[in-house]
C-alpha cells in the first residue's frame, strides 16, 4: 500500500536542489484523507541551513491544514536522518517506508525509529 509512496518519492527526487552534496532525496507523505504531498531536499551555501526532503514534504502538508495525527504514511528515498526521525515522531506517522543500507524497502512506525522519547501534546 505504501510502496507507491516510495515510488513517488523516487520520481520527485530529481527536483532536489542539492548542488553541494549531489545527494538527491525525495519524500512523499499521504494524509489519512488520501492527499499526497511531495518534497525534496533544498541545500544552501551556508550548509546547515539546508532542508531535508521529509521536512519539505511535511511543511507542505501543514501549510495546507494538516496536523500531527493526520498523516498516515511517508515514503523516502533515503534512511531518515536523526532530526527527521524527530519530525516523523511529532507527526505520529504509522508507516515510514524507505530503502535501507542493504537495499531493502522497509517499513517502520515513527515511534520504532525513535524509541523512548518524550510525550507529545494531546
Ligand atoms: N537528506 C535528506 O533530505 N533527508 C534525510 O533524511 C537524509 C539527508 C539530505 C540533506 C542533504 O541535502 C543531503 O541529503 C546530504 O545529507
Amino acid at each position: 500500500m505504501s510502496r507507491d509512496l516510495y515510488d513517488r518519492a523516487v520520481a520527485i527526487a530529481e527536483r532536489a536542489y542539492a548542488p553541494y552534496s549531489n545527494y538527491f532525496v525525495g519524500a512523499a507523505v499521504r494524509t489519512r484523507d488520501g492527499k499526497v504531498f511531495e518534497g525534496v531536499n533544498v541545500e544552501n551555501a551556508a550548509y546547515p541551513l539546508g532542508v531535508c526532503a521529509e521536512k519539505s514534504a511535511l511543511v507542505k502538508a501543514v501549510s495546507e491544514g494538516y496536523r500531527p495525527g493526520d498523516i498516515a504514511a511517508i515514503g523516502i528515498t533515503a534512511s531518515p536522518c536523526g532530526g527527521c526521525r524527530q519530525w516523523l515522531y511529532e507527526f505520529r506517522i504509522d508507516a515510514v517506508v524507505f530503502r535501507n543500507a542493504a537495499g531493502e524497502i522497509v517499513t517502520y512506525s515513527a515511534a520504532e525509529l525513535l524509541p523512548d522519547t518524550w510525550d507529545l501534546p494531546a
